[in-house]
């Protein structure tokens, strides 16, 4: 490929400290879900529940990774990666939640960090992205302060057996997530459907991410600290004052309320007056706890909202191609988003710590042509570099995911990876979109190599 391709005019935008990966969660693809005195986590239990996912499935076996360890290592490595963003289960580390800890599952972690050191990749380590331990859902879960506490023990045993050899910690993966959908529209686990329960739910995990940094720099933890929002960029559906208004509101729940609290200390006074006396109980100390300085935003993005005062809006309207997932293609929408965080919050640095989509991804002769997801990809890579251009300080790209695996209460019908997995052999095989990836960070390589 000569300098004049797309893909290495693409590589040439990004300069040699920028971090290149691929994201997963535990849950997602680990499988093993009684193996090793794991303990039984809100998802195992959720899975249980009659139709709660899409095609009746579970965790139990998902891609096998906790067995297949050493292959999948190695999987990564080909893709010539710099980094890879996966997380802890709690329960197979500490199996109740609290106490005892699980030293099969310690080891586990061990020997996946090592694993990445060993072949040159920068472990990306996130303490929650789910999986809460059930015994501490049965004692009241995030809705609890209880769990707050148990979750700094949580991270720091955590940190003190791995965070030397990680190159960053995430303590919680999209607050958002775990509160609007698994407690006030009850499509995920745990499966409440209280507003007030997810606001308070939320506020927990605020303030228990502000104490876990707290309790990781008393310790020492040399690992930059930080959490990950998912944060998806609101417009309004027209130029009159009610949708103007609405877009305010989305944009406050769902933006603002997370970062005014991490980066400013407060929720914003316009949305605690909206959420009224679904607002959390909030106790002394607990801004100020939340409002840790962080050394990296992670940014999670697929899509734009569109905001309607009309009632929800529907995607076929906005002319946009869609993904599987019925989600928006919209890679502007990262530039804005990027732009907008780093005019309102400053941070000192921003990882995307997931982007991708849901393909149909066919696997036809040892190949499957996904030309929709290079392209996806291809854009957003993009769209960051058009952000990095107008000053957002954007330090990483993690495309989500690996490989395909258990996508939440859709089950496993919906394909995110760039390397395709066979459910009945789960043989693993890379997409093109996956051969794009390894050519585009070897562009970069060269360019890198030359200076740039
Ligand atoms: C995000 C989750 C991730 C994955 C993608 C598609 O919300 O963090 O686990 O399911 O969506």
């Amino acid at each position: 490929m000569t300098i004049s391709s797309p893909t290495a005019a693409l590589a040439q935008r990004f300069p040699r400290h920028f971090v290149w990966g691929v994201a997963t969660s535990a849950f997602q693809i680990e499988g093993a879900a009684t193996a090793d005195g794991k303990g039984e986590s809100i998802w195992d239990r959720f899975c249980r529940a009659p139709g709660a996912i899409a095609d009746a499935s579970n965790g139990d076996v998902a891609c096998d990774h906790y067995h297949r360890l050493e292959a999948d290592l190695d999987l990564i490595a080909a893709l010539g990666v710099t980094a890879y963003r996966f997380s802890v289960s709690w329960p197979r580390v500490q199996p109740m939640g609290h106490g005892a800890w699980n030293e099969a599952g310690l080891h586990f972690y061990e020997r996946l960090v090592d694993g990445l050191r060993a072949r040159g990749i920068a472990a990306h380590l996130t303490l929650n992205h789910w999986d809460l331990p059930q015994a501490l859902q049965d004692q009241g879960g995030w809705g609890a302060r209880d769990t707050m506490h148990h979750f700094v023990d949580y991270a720091r045993g955590v940190a003190r057996r791995l965070g030397s050899r990680c190159a960053s910690i995430t303590t919680h993966n999209e607050p958002w997530v775990i509160a609007v959908l698994g407690h006030q529209t009850g499509v995920f686990a745990p499966g409440y459907k209280s507003r007030t329960l997810a606001l308070q739910v939320a506020h927990h995990l605020l303030v228990s991410h502000g104490m876990a940094l707290q309790a990781l720099r008393a310790d020492g933890c040399p690992a930059p600290l930080g959490i990950v929002l998912n944060l998806t960029p609101v417009y309004a559906a027209s130029g009159s004052d009610a949708d103007a208004q609405q877009a305010r509101i989305d944009d406050g729940t769902s933006i603002r309320w997370y970062c005014d609290p991490l980066f400013h200390g407060r929720y914003p006074a316009d949305i605690l007056a909206h959420h009224g006396a679904d607002a959390p109980v909030v106790q002394p100390g607990d801004m100020s706890t939340i409002a840790q300085p962080l050394d990296f935003l992670g940014v999670n993005n697929y899509s734009r909202h569109i905001a309607s005062a009309s009632g929800p809006w529907d995607a076929q309207q906005g002319g946009l191609p869609l993904t599987e997932m019925g989600w928006e293609i919209h890679p502007a929408g990262l530039t804005d988003l990027l732009l907008r965080l780093q005019r309102d919050y400053q941070p000192r640095s921003m990882l995307i710590t997931e982007n991708g989509g849901a393909f149909p991804d066919p696997l036809q002769d040892g190949q499957v042509r996904d030309a929709d997801r290079t392209q996806y990809l291809a854009q957003h890579i993009s769209a960051v570099a058009d952000a990095r251009d107008q000053g957002a300080q954007v330090d990483g790209y993690m495309v989500w995911s690996l490989m395909d695996n258990f996508e939440w209460a859709s089950g496993y019908a919906k394909r995110f990876g760039i390397v395709h997995v066979d459910y009945e052999t789960l043989r693993r095989t890379p997409k093109d979109s996956a051969l794009w990836y390894r050519g585009l960070l070897q562009q970069w390589r060269n360019s890198a190599a030359r200076g740039n």
